[in-house]
């Protein structure tokens, strides 16, 4: 499938990933290996991590960022390196983490570090109320502070074409701050940023708007959002598909749902193919291509979500950290073709003929 100027050789997107591995925002060897491998994987489409556009846009100390030269430059190194050995399609997921910014990195115990901690800094959010009991209180952001949010977005999406990626996700799920937006749980605001849902769809798609008119127009600008906050009053899927219409209105190219994050009361069906069904609905309701995502692990499960046209596309995520050749097994296991490296060759299964496309 085309998106754009983009040639997918297959419907495997590898969903992005925050590694809690950069210093100062800055990629490290870490990230050199971890996304080095997975150009590897065979898959269709390998999207970096979650990097916020300003420092407090992180959601621990350890993010990668993209808001000056030092970031930029870490980046490109990476990519660079990366490209030398893969032409695998590469974009970029540019985040905000809102209210849900300056917590530890999830292997060490579970803490929020407030502003005058070394590790910690002051976040913000649509309003001034905290993710849960013992979090810290966002700053609301006034006038100045949506601009300065504006800027930053528009000024990393210029900086993203400089380090070679070939699109950009907008986060705007997970109850990070484009989320803390849409969602009447955690936006209570006064203002045309508030209230109808029309007022909180608006600061996203002012970033929307500031991310495609900075990147260049043949290069897909896509967004990933939380299909239901899954909490009775909260952000919910007839709300989703509003804003998939109007992103793709936008200029939008692709649409990944998934789902929760913004509240910890949410009760989520963590079950096999549990967002699948939101992703139904989103795809009933726009022409843009869209991509399913969630405890999605089996060859014939992933197949048959595509093949029945839930989804245009399934992404992994834990499944394919698990096994980095995810689709190599899988087109093995369905008769299909994969694209391997030609210092891997020699390592195609005798029972398996045709299974690599050479370089
Ligand atoms: C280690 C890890 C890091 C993640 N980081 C991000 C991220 O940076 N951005 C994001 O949108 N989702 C992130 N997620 C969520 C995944 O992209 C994905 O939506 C979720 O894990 C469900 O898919 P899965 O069942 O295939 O793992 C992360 C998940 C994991 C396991």
């Amino acid at each position: 499938m085309r998106i754009m100027n983009l040639n997918l050789r297959n419907r495997i997107v590898i969903a992005p990933m925050c590694q809690y591995s950069a210093v100062d925002g800055c990629m490290t060897d870490w990230h050199l290996i971890h996304l080095g491998h997975l150009a590897l994987s065979g898959a269709a489409l390998l999207t970096i991590e979650a990097t916020a556009v300003l420092p407090e846009g992180r959601i621990s100390y350890a993010d990668v960022g993209l808001w000056n030269d030092e970031t930029e430059a870490a980046i490109t190194r990476t990519l660079s390196s990366i490209r030398r050995w893969s032409d695998i399609p590469i974009a970029i997921q540019l985040a905000h983490a809102g209210r849900k910014a300056s917590t530890e990195v999830p292997w060490k115990p579970p803490r929020w570090y407030p502003p005058d901690d070394p590790l910690g800094w002051q976040s913000v959010a649509p309003s001034a109320i905290p993710f849960s009991e013992g979090a810290p209180t966002p700053t609301a952001l006034d006038r100045d502070g949506l601009r300065r949010v504006r800027d930053a977005f528009a000024a990393a999406a210029i900086r993203a074409e400089r380090t070679g990626v070939d699109a950009i996700q907008l986060h705007s799920a997970h109850g990070y701050l484009m989320h803390e937006f849409l969602s009447p749980i955690s936006n209570h605001r006064t203002d045309e940023y508030g209230g109808s849902l029309e007022n909180r769809m608006r600061f996203p798609l002012e970033i929307f708007d500031a991310i495609r008119a900075a990147f260049p127009a043949h290069k897909p600008v896509s967004a990933r959002v939380s299909g239901t906050d899954w909490i009775e009053g909260g952000w919910d899927i007839e709300q989703t598909i509003a804003f998939a219409q109007k992103l793709e209105e936008h200029g939008c190219a692709a649409i990944h749902i998934s789902s929760g994050g913004l509240h910890p009361a949410q009760k989520v069906p963590a079950v096999p193919s549990y967002q699948v069904p939101l992703a139904r609905r989103v795809k009933a309701a726009v022409r843009m291509p869209v991509v399913a995502v969630g405890l999605i692990t089996g060859f014939e499960q992933a197949e048959a979500i595509v093949a029945t046209g839930d989804a245009d596309f399934i992404a992994l995520a834990r499944a394919i950290l698990y096994n980095p050749r995810w689709p190599w097994h899988a087109a093995a296991a369905l008769g299909a073709h994969v694209k391997a490296p030609n210092q891997y060759l020699r390592s195609q299964p005798v029972r398996f003929k045709d299974l690599f496309t050479m370089e």
